[in-house]
């Protein structure tokens, strides 16, 4: 692929690394969204929005937006962001490419003036974060940051509204985040997936993000001795845990089955306590995290899984003191024209794309309930992300910066 000039690729390839360089050394690479290399990291772009000639601010959810300025005060703004925060031992590139493309697409702006103002914005803690909720500044920025949800706590006991305060937000003042004046938002993420590879297409312009729900499941049992409890008298909640895991699996992959479109179901948090080698465990804790492009299907899936894990439960003779939803977002679509846009821009510059649906979820899953948005996927090797070994190829960057940049100006003049 060839990068439009004049992005430059050099650049946008040298911040992406940088950012990379701000990891936990002992587990590469992670930045943990609220942690103290997060904040470093958000010292480290807000520099480098301010070297692009951005007028940084934090945001009252705790989003870092640089805004550049428009020619005309009536216009709204047109948005570009992601996010910057990462799995434990996640990528280089999840997230943070969208943030430092769509940099990149506003500094190669040079001296040219736009009649739209236009923000960069790294939004806060689009990955699950220690609180147990994701997307955290753009639920803040679509005004879907639900009271309920900024008292869940991390594992210290820090609420997620004095960790939103801490970073820079003001939960007090929530309500200046939501915003009305969004003309347009463009993420562009890598595809985390590998349809774009495999076919050799150059980027693919989302359609829907599927509907994701985080459902924690907790079952009490009795922490005994793993010697001396003989195995009928048991309440070992672990096995309740494990025997609910693979009933979710097992009736998920029917599911898959039901044409009913995209459907998975992980469980990828599993605490079971006291987690001693000879000791019967206690408590369990599961977080199922269940994806849908049928909402309809994954609400009538948490039924069946509350009647069956409190089966499981009287079966094991433990208690089921919780079965709840952390959070229940629905499918978001893309906007059309947004789309058109993003299609027409590649075109333009000589690129392939192709219509794909988001398995991930993302930013701009929220921002879409507030204004019209779309998405650009990048391909990344072997599909693989969230792990250490996620990358995408640097002129891949560079061409999706150029189609962003372009789809950028197209609706500038447009609208
Ligand atoms: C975001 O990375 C997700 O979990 O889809
Ligand atoms: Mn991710
Ligand atoms: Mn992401």
């Amino acid at each position: 692929m060839r990068a439009d000039p004049p992005i430059d690729s050099a650049r946008l390839w040298a911040d992406v690394m940088a950012l990379a360089r701000i990891t936990d050394p002992a587990q590469p690479y992670t930045r943990r969204s609220f942690s103290p290399l997060f904040i470093e990291g958000r010292a480290w772009l807000r520099r480098r929005f301010e070297e692009a000639g951005l007028a940084v601010r934090p945001d009252a959810g705790g989003n870092l937006i640089g805004r550049l300025a428009g020619s005309d005060p009536a216009l709204g703004t047109i948005m570009l962001g992601s996010h910057s925060d990462t799995v434990p031992a996640g990528g280089r590139f999840d997230g943070i490419a969208g943030v430092i493309a769509a940099l990149e697409a506003v500094r190669s702006l040079g001296s040219e003036r736009l009649r739209h103002p236009v923000e960069v914005v790294d939004f806060l803690a689009e990955e699950p974060s220690d609180y147990g909720l994701s997307c955290v500044g753009s639920r803040a920025m679509s005004g879907r940051l639900e009271a309920g949800t900024l008292s869940y706590t991390n594992a210290n006991g820090e609420r997620l509204a004095d960790a939103i305060d801490r970073i820079g937000g003001a939960v007090a003042r929530l309500g200046e985040a939501r915003r009305n004046d969004i003309a347009g938002y463009f993420e562009l993420h890598i595809e985390q997936g590998v349809v774009l590879e495999s076919r050799r297409i150059d980027f693919g312009v989302v359609t829907a993000i599927v509907s994701i729900a985080r459902l924690e499941i907790v079952f009490e049992g009795a922490a005994d001795h793993a010697g001396t409890t003989p195995m009928d008298l048991r309440r070992d909640a672990g096995l309740a845990a494990a025997r609910t895991i693979a009933w979710v699996a097992e009736r998920a992959a029917v599911l898959v089955s039901a044409g009913r479109g995209y459907f998975v179901a992980t469980a990828g948090l599993l605490e079971i306590a006291p987690n001693a080698i000879n000791v019967v465990p206690g408590r369990a804790r599961v977080v199922f995290d269940i994806r849908a492009e049928d909402h309809a299907l994954a609400t009538e899936f948490f039924a069946e899984i509350d009647r069956a894990s409190s089966e499981i439960a009287a079966a094991t003779r433990v208690e089921r003191s919780r079965c709840a939803l952390l959070s229940n977002a629905t499918p978001a679509a893309c906007d059309p024209r947004l789309r058109a846009l993003l299609a027409q821009s590649a075109e333009h510059l000589g690129y392939s794309t192709i219509p794909l649906a988001s398995g991930a979820g993302h930013d701009a899953a929220f921002v879409s309930r507030i204004a019209p948005s779309a998405m650009l996927f990048v391909p990344c090797r072997g599909g693989k992300s969230h792990a250490p070994e996620e990358w995408a190829e640097p002129d891949a960057l560079a061409a999706g910066a150029a189609v962003l940049r372009e789809a950028v100006r197209r609706f500038d003049a447009q609208d």
